[in-house]
């Protein structure tokens, strides 16, 4: 669970802060001057910091500063007043995540909040390669020793010291991800940031202000300066992630920083040279994205020099055996249980599936194996495979056959002690997955859409032992 230190002098502001952090499933801690929150930073060790700029004892940016010495990689969101901006700007140059106003709007914040204490978490933990088993517990890291795996570890650390531009390609849920902060934890930007942009949940414009910045008046709205991820990550690196779905207009401006180290923000009159390193991903068809007119030619050749390809997992098997132990390994230590084991034909069925979602969709199935099994030794007949219903089945009336002949199943079975909360709640975990899925992991949405509160949204996701990370939070 991740934890927030807010430190604010307004005690109401903090109460009410922190009980709706609560509700969205953090914990928090509170400061209400600067020197007591520097003293709860080392006690609490949070994951992210909200810190108000106007403090009784020091000012925010001194507590600020005084945080990011000790602790360079761990995200702190400003709270300011308007009349503040310029100074909440100098901290984002230092290297503050990101600021907002107060009073500030709670969807907006809340977002902010996630994503900070995601990058917070991609910047400071490692992802080992290849680890062996001793050191797979809780640990993130990129498993397997199949023939395709051995090429991956040798492409990263073939590109992670040098500056290059690395595009990796893969399907959903082979390990992009991990695969750019293996080659970020390995390069010698590792001291500086890392920052993700996620080209496909952002509308265009906003995803052009997210990664240039925009001058103050650009637009209505544009009441200050606003610097975008590639100036923030100050000489580090930057993960652009779906990079197959960025805008053409974004393309153009892509390929000017690749070619020429250069950026505008929106409404900039004059070039700024930045130096940044890109890693990009997509699990996109490039060539036929070319072919359609949907990406330009130029960026593909110029991005295509160093590429990585992950492989499915359908295709390396012979890791499903110890990928399964380090993943037990990996969810039991973030669940607080003891590893209940699995037996050797529990994993040959794991073997004979093809996972079209790849290493998230065997992580999402174990867990949830796990949730439903409560501490008993997982055998074959716990596992079934998360998605009862594939687009390609069929739609309408045969959708509804399908789910007959998989509840008639598990019911002839005899499996399942309790077959009809069992079939339930494969359902339900469907129904919250496909959710999930349509608005891209956009949890606000995807409760709009389900017409569930965001809490018990998460409080079904969390039953269902439903990937917090499905996708990033737009
Ligand atoms: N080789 C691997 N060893 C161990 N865990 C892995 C491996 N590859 C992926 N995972 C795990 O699988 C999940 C998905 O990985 P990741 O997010 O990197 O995939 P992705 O390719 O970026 O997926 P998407 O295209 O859907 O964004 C994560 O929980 C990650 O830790
Ligand atoms: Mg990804």
């Amino acid at each position: 669970m991740s934890l927030v230190l807010i430190i604010d002098d307004d005690h109401q502001l903090c109460t009410s802060f922190s009980k709706l952090l609560l509700q969205e499933g953090y914990s928090t801690a509170t400061a209400f001057s600067g020197t007591e929150g520097i003293e709860q930073a080392h006690i609490v060790n949070p994951d992210l910091i909200v810190l108000d700029i106007r403090l009784p004892d020091m000012s925010g940016i001194e507590v600020f500063e005084v945080l990011h010495a000790h602790y360079p990689k761990l995200p702190v969101i400003i709270i300011t007043a308007f009349g503040n901006t310029e100074t909440a700007i100098g901290a984002i140059q230092k290297g503050a995540y990101d600021f907002i106003y107060k009073p500030f709007d709670v969807p907006e914040m809340l977002q902010l909040v996630e994503k900070a204490i995601i990058t917070g978490r991609c910047m400071s933990s490692l992802v080992e390669v290849n680890p062996g088993p001793e050191n797979y517990s809780g640990r993130e890291a990129l498993v397997g020793s199949s023939r395709q795996m051995l090429e991956v570890y040798k492409a990263i650390g073939r590109v992670s010291s040098t500056n290059a531009t690395v595009l990796i390609r893969g399907e959903s849920g082979t390990g992009k991800e991990l695969a750019s902060r293996a080659i970020y934890n390995y390069s010698d930007r590792v001291d500086l940031p890392f920052m993700v942009v996620n080209c496909v949940a952002i509308p265009e414009t906003l995803l052009e202000s997210e990664l240039f910045g925009y001058e103050k008046g650009t637009f209505t709205g544009a009441t200050h300066r606003r610097l975008g991820k590639i100036e923030q990550a100050r000489g580090g690196t930057v993960f652009l992630d779906e990079v197959g779905d960025m805008p053409l207009s974004i393309q153009a401006k892509l390929l000017r920083l690749l070619q020429e180290n250069s950026i505008e923000r929106l409404g900039g009159k004059e070039p700024i040279d930045v130096d940044v390193r890109i890693i990009a991903a997509t699990n996109r068809d490039l060539e036929k994205a070319v072919r359609e007119g949907k990406f330009r030619e130029d960026l593909y050749y110029r991005l295509r020099v160093v590429s990585i390809t992950m492989p499915p997992l359908r295709e390396r098997k012979d890791d499903i055996n110890i990928l399964v132990t380090y993943l037990l390994a990996r969810l039991t230590k973030e669940m607080a249980i003891t590893s209940p084991g699995i037996t050797s034909e529990a994993i040959a069925k794991l073997s004979r599936y093809d996972w079209p979602g790849n290493i998230r969709e065997l992580s999402n199935t174990l867990k949830k194996t796990l949730i439903f099994n409560r501490g008993a030794p997982i055998l074959a007949e716990d596992i079934s495979f998360p998605s009862i219903i594939r687009p390609h089945d069929a739609t309408g009336p045969a959708i509804a056959k399908t789910i007959q002949a998989w509840i008639r199943h598990v019911l002839k079975s005899g499996e399942h002690e309790r077959s009809y909360d069992f079939c339930l709640d494969h359902i339900a975990s469907v129904i919250i997955q496909e959710g999930l899925s349509m608005t891209k992991g956009n949890r606000s949405q995807a409760a709009k859409i389900l017409g569930i509160s965001r809490p018990t949204l998460h409080a079904k996701m969390e039953k269902y032992g439903i990937d917090q990370a499905v996708e990033q939070d737009d």
